[in-house]
């Protein structure tokens, strides 16, 4: 009877809904939410880092001394006290006049990029995307029916190169936007090199061509200096941001920055959608906004805690796999990425998982490179003495799954 139903209703799934079918890796990766396994797989924060006792008395302000803005509808540009907020902060990161009617409130980042493929692209479309992404904007954007052109990446990020190939080669292309996250990638944890920035936003200009840089990890530098975002050389920039790994990603609080025609659009997108984002949220947020220098204090806790721990997986990793391994080295963020020759890290995952420990396989991130032989590891969620462990597991995996 209920595979009838099953069945039944299967039938009633649109085309679209359909291409949206779970991956492979992420079935895989339900296992890894077994209490015994360390799993490196997730791109989850350290709810240790989540400043519960702040997030308390912002919420008890909120209800109690402002609930008409907490608790009721609000606009679906965002509170405007956030707004302006985050066009302050925007504006001293880029050294850009940045007023509040360019900043758009999203439930989360992950809901601009949704917005975006809808409002720029139509339906076959191209957006030009590093190769490897960050998945949830792959998927955004094949939801929305665009093609991807994917644009390879190295130890200095984006291959900016590549991209001006792609503008100016013999059959032109000309995507509706590109999109990048320039600090601390994910999944590889690289930073566009500060030329590439410059180049990248000089053709933005030359091509008339829309840069979205995605920036959930930039405040998380844990070493070398600070380098300006792609907005600050250029207008042609769609900035986006979010409290997910600062604050907490239970909030769902992110942003867009950009033109007033693209938030003005984007606003009406997002009207059908949900109204607005959580106004208790946002009122938290622009609560905690309101002591920039307390704020900075978060994020340099956030940053110090994950730097300690990047350094402990990459000392793991070197200690017992040295000979066979390649990292990347990232200065901040949640990732490292790693290439160890030969390896089919699809086959190693679920020895992996039987050993308990977990990473996600770098073809899961691939638009068509080929990244058989990488994975990549969060060093954020566990702490050192697990992340020695979780690498003593791995490489006992990898002993039996691929003997050197
Ligand atoms: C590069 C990137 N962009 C956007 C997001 C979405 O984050 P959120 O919707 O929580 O702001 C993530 C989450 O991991 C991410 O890694």
């Amino acid at each position: 009877m209920g595979t009838t139903i099953a069945t039944a209703s299967a039938g009633r799934i649109s085309r679209r809904a359909h291409a949206l079918r779970s991956s492979e890796i992420r079935d895989l990766l339900h296992l890894t939410r077994r209490p015994d396994v360390i799993s490196l797989a997730g791109g989850l924060p350290d709810p240790s880092c989540f400043p519960t006792d702040e997030l308390a008395e912002a919420a008890h302000r909120a209800i109690t001394d402002r609930s008409v803005l907490a608790l009721q509808y609000g606009p679906t540009e965002g509170d405007p006290a956030l707004r302006e907020r985050i066009a302050d902060r925007h504006q001293h990161a880029t050294g850009r006049p940045t007023h509040p009617d360019q900043v758009l409130v999203t439930t989360g980042s992950q809901q601009g990029l949704d917005l975006l493929a809808r409002v720029l692209g139509d339906p076959g479309d191209t957006v030009a995307v590093e190769d490897p992404g960050y998945l949830g904007a792959l998927q955004a954007f094949k939801a929305a029916g665009l093609r991807l052109l994917p644009i390879h990446l190295d130890d200095g990020g984006l291959r900016v190169d590549a991209l001006a190939a792609l503008l100016t080669g013999p059959t032109p292309d000309r995507p509706a936007f590109v999109y990048t996250v320039p600090t601390f990638q994910n999944p590889t944890g690289v930073t566009l090199a500060p030329d590439r920035r410059t180049e990248l936003a000089a053709l933005a200009d030359e091509h008339d061509l829309l840069v979205v840089e995605d920036t959930p990890y930039a405040d998380l530098r844990f070493s070398g200096p600070a380098l300006l975002p792609v907005a600050s050389a250029t207008d042609r920039v769609i900035t986006l941001g979010t409290t997910s790994k600062t604050l907490a990603p239970g909030l769902r609080v992110g942003w867009m920055i950009g033109p007033r025609w693209l938030i003005a659009a984007t606003t009406r997108a997002k009207q059908a959608v949900d109204l607005h984002t959580s106004s208790l949220s946002q009122a938290v947020v622009a609560d905690l906004l309101a002591d920039p220098a307390w704020f900075d204090r978060q994020v340099a806790t956030v940053a110090e805690r994950y730097g300690q721990r990047a350094a402990t997986l990459e000392a793991a990793l070197a200690d017992r796999l040295g000979h066979r391994i390649a990292l990347t080295r990232p200065s901040g963020g949640m990732f490292c990425w790693a290439r160890i020759p030969g390896l089919d890290a699809r086959s190693l995952l679920p020895a992996a998982v039987d050993e308990g420990t977990a990473f996600v396989p770098g073809d899961a991130f691939a638009v068509e490179a080929d990244l058989r032989d990488r994975l990549r590891l969060s060093f954020a969620a566990a702490d050192e003495a697990r992340l020695v462990e979780a690498v003593a597991r791995l490489t006992r995996a990898l002993d039996r799954t691929h003997p050197a």
